[in-house]
């Protein structure tokens, strides 16, 4: 198991394909984008499915979830899922996307093995979305999120931030939307995580907010579930079926019950999204370490994580690689 002293075990692993991404939301990086790893750096296909098969088999990983930058840019991507559809135990696969060519491609992951999507979708106004990601592809989205759903990618969950000036106004009206189609829709408080280092804890939208801000057209009740290691907080909304979810990583932490441990695209194990130490398995695939080898390695990455990311303490550093570098 991958085990830290704090007692957790980290069950889902986030594996990041790319850091390149085709869209430019402000919030997570500038407009003429940023220096993306060299070719050479970023692990193959075969790589990748190695690192995953030893999670699964000696770490005791059940679940994994592509990540990027944007994932279905990742020309293998489809050749990688069912890859790891082969392994035993099966893994739970699912993509966290921005959407754009999911129309395209939704069938085909069913088909490989993939069981469900996250998008991520800020605003159903195009020239809000145009403002926020700086290209004019609401509507390609849209189409992505049907494809899916159509494809059986199901529950189809969709992640949106808020940021002040742009969309902060629109949480109820993108509930509306999200529960007219059957899309589970959360809200994510924004992250010190951002390349240009523009987050200011007075800017961001807090949980409070966004709860309040639901509540003048919707009523809210707390989930009867247990919420386990979810970084997603459950709202009932107008007595059900739909919920709602916010995911308030900053004013509600929730690193006591973390079973996530993430692989960047150039091979580095990060034990927390917040790590400022990486592990690098890369260099050890590379110069021809064993699967028990790594899986060693990987257990001593583990083992080092912190209580919790720290965005309150006085000491606190943003990580080195921003959001599209790590994953989320
Ligand atoms: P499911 O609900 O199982 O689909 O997964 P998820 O919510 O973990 O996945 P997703 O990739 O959609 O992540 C949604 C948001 O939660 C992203 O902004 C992530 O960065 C954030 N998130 C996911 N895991 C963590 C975590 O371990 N720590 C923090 N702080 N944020 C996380
Ligand atoms: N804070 C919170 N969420 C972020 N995302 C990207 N950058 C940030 C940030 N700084 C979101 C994306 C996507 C998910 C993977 O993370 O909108 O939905
Ligand atoms: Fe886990 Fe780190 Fe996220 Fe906290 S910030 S929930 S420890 S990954």
């Amino acid at each position: 198991m991958l085990l830290d002293r704090y007692g957790r075990a980290a069950t889902d692993l986030r594996v990041s394909l790319t850091d390149r991404c085709n869209l430019r939301c402000s919030y997570c990086m500038p407009a003429e984008g940023l220096d993306w790893l060299p070719t050479p750096e970023v692990l193959t296909d075969d790589e990748v499915v190695r690192l995953i098969d030893i999670a699964v088999t000696h770490l005791g990983v059940s679940e994994v979830r592509f990540t990027g930058g944007e994932p279905l840019i990742r020309r293998g991507f489809a050749d990688i899922v069912a890859r790891t559809a082969r392994l035993r135990p099966r893994p739970q696969m699912a993509v966290t996307t921005n959407g754009l060519g999911l129309d395209k491609v939704a069938g085909a992951l069913a088909a490989a093995g993939l069981d469900r999507v996250n998008v991520s979708l800020d605003t159903i106004r195009p020239d809000t979305f145009m403002a926020i990601t700086r290209r004019d592809r609401f509507h390609d989205v849209v189409k992505g999120l049907a494809a899916a759903a159509d494809a059986g990618l199901t529950p189809v969950k969709i992640n949106a931030v808020l940021l002040r000036g742009h969309n902060e106004d629109q949480a109820p009206e993108l509930l509306r939307w999200c529960i007219e189609r059957g899309y589970d829709l959360r809200f994510i408080e924004q992250m010190p995580l951002d390349a240009q280092h523009s987050w200011s804890r007075e800017q961001m939208i807090t949980a409070d907010e966004i709860l309040a801000s639901l509540r003048s057209e919707f009523d809210l009740s707390d989930h009867p579930d247990d919420r386990g290691s979810a970084p997603a907080e459950l709202f009932v909304v107008d007595g059900g079926p739909s919920t709602v979810g916010v995911i308030a990583s900053v004013t509600r932490p929730f690193c006591g019950d973390c079973d996530r441990v993430r692989l960047t695209a150039d091979g580095q194990v990060r034990n927390c999204l917040f790590a400022r130490e990486e592990s690098d398995l890369r260099t050890a695939i590379r110069t021809g370490a064993s699967d028990s080898e790594l899986a060693d390695r990987w257990r001593i990455a583990m083992w080092s994580k912190r209580p919790g990311h720290g965005i309150d303490d006085e000491s606190f550093l943003q990580p080195v690689r921003s959001m599209s570098a790590i994953g989320g």
